[in-house]
Formats: C-alpha cells, sequence, structure tokens
C-alpha cells in the first residue's frame, strides 16, 4: 500500500530558492509530498502559481505566512489538516551587507528576526505535533557564511552562525524523538536576493564611514562580490534539487553543502582550527592581492582546485 504524502510547510515562497523547492516537490513522480507554500504577501503568487502549473491545488497550495508574525504562523497553521507538518522547511531570509558604521541596530536587529527568529518561532510552532507523533524533519537554508564570516557581510553571517548553533544543539535532543534537523549550506545562488542587496545599497549612504573603509567597500568587496556570483553563482533549481534529495533521504544529514566548486574557500577555514589561516588568506586575497582574488575566482569557476575537500 502506497503511504501518505508528507505534508511539507515552505517559507519565503514567492521568489528564489523557495519558490523552485515548492515546485519540484508538488511535481515529485512518485508524489510523496502535499506542499504548503507559504510567502508573507500574497500579492506575489502568481509566478510561483505559474511555475506550478497543473500541482496548484492538488500536490501544491499557496498561503501567506510572515515568519516575524505570531498570529501569521498560527493563522496559516490552523489552516493544516490536524496542523500536521511532517517536513518544515526554514527558507526565508534577507541580507544586508555594508560598513557596520552605516547599519541601525533596528536594521541588524531586523535581519535576526526574520532569518534566525523567524525560523526560531516555526519551530516552536510545529515541534509538539512532531514530538508527539515522535517524526519529522526540520530543515533549514542556512549558508556557506553560517559557517565562516564574509568581510561586510557581519550581521547577516551572524544570523546565520545563530541558526547553525541553534539547530546542531536541537538535532541532539530530537534524535530522541526521530526528529531530524538538516541545514543546507549554499555559496551564492542567482536570485532575488543578490539583486534586493544591490537594491538597497544603492539608496545607501555613507557619512558615517570612514574614507579606507568605505573605498574597501566600493572598491574591492563589491567587485569581488559581483565576480564571484557570476562566476560560482547557483542557480536556484540546482540548490532546491539538492534540498529535495536531503528531504527524500531515509538519514538525512544534519549538514550538506551544495556548491562543490566553493569548498576551498572552506578549506582555508576548517584545515586550521586557530581560524588564523582564513583570516589571513581573506585579508591579503581582498585588500593586498586583488589580482590573484580574481585569479583563485576564475579558478574555483573553472572547477581546476580540488573540489573534493569535505569540511572535517
Ligand atoms: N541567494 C544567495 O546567494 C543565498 C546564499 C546562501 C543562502 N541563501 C539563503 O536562501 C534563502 C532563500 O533566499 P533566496 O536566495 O531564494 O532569495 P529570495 O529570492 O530573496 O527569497 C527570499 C524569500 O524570503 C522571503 N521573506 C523575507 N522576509 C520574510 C518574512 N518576514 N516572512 C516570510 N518570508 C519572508 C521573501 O519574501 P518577499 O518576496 O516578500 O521579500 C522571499 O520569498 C534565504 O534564507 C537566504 O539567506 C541565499
Amino acid at each position: 500500500m502506497a503511504s501518505q504524502p508528507r505534508s511539507v510547510l515552505i517559507s519565503g515562497c514567492s521568489s528564489g530558492i523557495g519558490l523552485e523547492l515548492a515546485v519540484q516537490l508538488a511535481h515529485d513522480p512518485k508524489q510523496r509530498y502535499q506542499v504548503v507554500a507559504t510567502m508573507r504577501d500574497l500579492g506575489k503568487k502568481e509566478p510561483l502559481e505559474k511555475a506550478a502549473g497543473e500541482a496548484l491545488g492538488k500536490t501544491l497550495r499557496v498561503a501567506q505566512l510572515d515568519v516575524c508574525s505570531d498570529e501569521s504562523v498560527a493563522n496559516c497553521l490552523s489552516h493544516i489538516e490536524g496542523g500536521q507538518v511532517d517536513v518544515l522547511v526554514n527558507n526565508a531570509g534577507i541580507g544586508l551587507v555594508g560598513p557596520l558604521e552605516e547599519l541601525s541596530l533596528a536594521t541588524m536587529q531586523n535581519v535576526f528576526n526574520t532569518n534566525f527568529f523567524g525560523a526560531v518561532r516555526l519551530v516552536k510552532a510545529v515541534l509538539p505535533s512532531m514530538k508527539r507523533r515522535r517524526q519529522g524533519h526540520i530543515v533549514v537554508v542556512s549558508s556557506v557564511m553560517g559557517l565562516q564570516g564574509v568581510v561586510f557581510n557581519d550581521v547577516y553571517a551572524a544570523s546565520k552562525f545563530a541558526l547553525e548553533g541553534f539547530f546542531e544543539s536541537l538535532a541532539i535532543q530530537l534524535r530522541q524523538f526521530n526528529i531530524f534537523i538538516s541545514m543546507v549550506e549554499p555559496g551564492p545562488v542567482i536570485t532575488d536576493f543578490e539583486g534586493k542587496l544591490l537594491a538597497q545599497m544603492s539608496t545607501m549612504e555613507f557619512p558615517d564611514t570612514d574614507p579606507d573603509t568605505l573605498g574597501y567597500f566600493r572598491d574591492s568587496y563589491l567587485p569581488a562580490s559581483k565576480e564571484l556570483f557570476r562566476s560560482v553563482g547557483q542557480s536556484p533549481q540546482d540548490v532546491a534539487q539538492v534540498i529535495a534529495k536531503v528531504i527524500g533521504s531515509a538519514r538525512p544529514p544534519l549538514r550538506r553543502q551544495t556548491n562543490t566548486r566553493y569548498l576551498p574557500l572552506m578549506a582555508l577555514k576548517t584545515m586550521d582550527p586557530s581560524g588564523s589561516l582564513y583570516v589571513r588568506a581573506s585579508h591579503r586575497l581582498l585588500f593586498r592581492w586583488p589580482n590573484l582574488l580574481s585569479l583563485s575566482i576564475r579558478c574555483l569557476a573553472c572547477g581546476c582546485l580540488p573540489t573534493r575537500v569535505r569540511p572535517g
């Protein structure tokens, strides 16, 4: 007898990775999933509905959910049969880049409210039922920046580090309940994410930033970041495929990186537990030897650097 489809709740499906994942799971050839694809603003549902095609209303339904609102989360869950979520995918997230001097605490708190507390809020809402049923899978779209800091992404990286610490801790307890945690860690992905950051930066003014820092940000960081996206950026479809595989796995991993081309950069951190190698190499490449940085990014793109490196 075929088993019941698993109900999957995904946050942040108006675009990017969330949209692609919702569509891929809804079109699963074995029909293993019933997808609740959520977004905070239903005015943005058209691209998802279009991509879902005939799955819409059958294996995929769209619902409102703002991860920053208790009321919205409760309302969304109240419309799910028995409140039962078998797989929760915490995907909603926002970025923030720029010199620290120009970022208000309110702006930084908004990043944590969305990326970290948004995921925590959803987990608190679904966990009691998962524990009662002694089954469940919580997937978190983290980032390579949840494992290593990246210059001028201080607050975004901190929010992803917070997720990594929270979910790794929780994973230990939840094994008792047959509930799995998986953190998926993409490198650069070509979605609206980068465009939103660029738009945010185009309105930014820099009255409080010293000229050296502003120069590093504009002349070193921004061009290098654009080149990295252009060279090794993945498609959201590719990332969604990795997440779908993690969801379909009988023994899901705690961590899964999605981009083998990015792994040599991760190795700089994992090879030296003191952390000095990563900080020194990143500093030198960005600020002292920008031509070598550019060459290294091209090497990553062509795949000539070893990609079989696995974080330890
Ligand atoms: N793109 C990358 O390079 C990259 C790399 C590593 C990890 N990630 C992570 O991947 C995840 C998805 O990002 P993406 O690249 O697919 O970018 P995206 O296209 O900008 O998608 C982000 C999604 O999160 C939603 N969102 C933001 N705040 C929300 C809230 N309060 N409640 C509910 N939804 C909210 C957005 O909704 P609106 O349309 O309403 O804003 C959007 O649907 C994020 O967690 C991000 O940190 C991205």
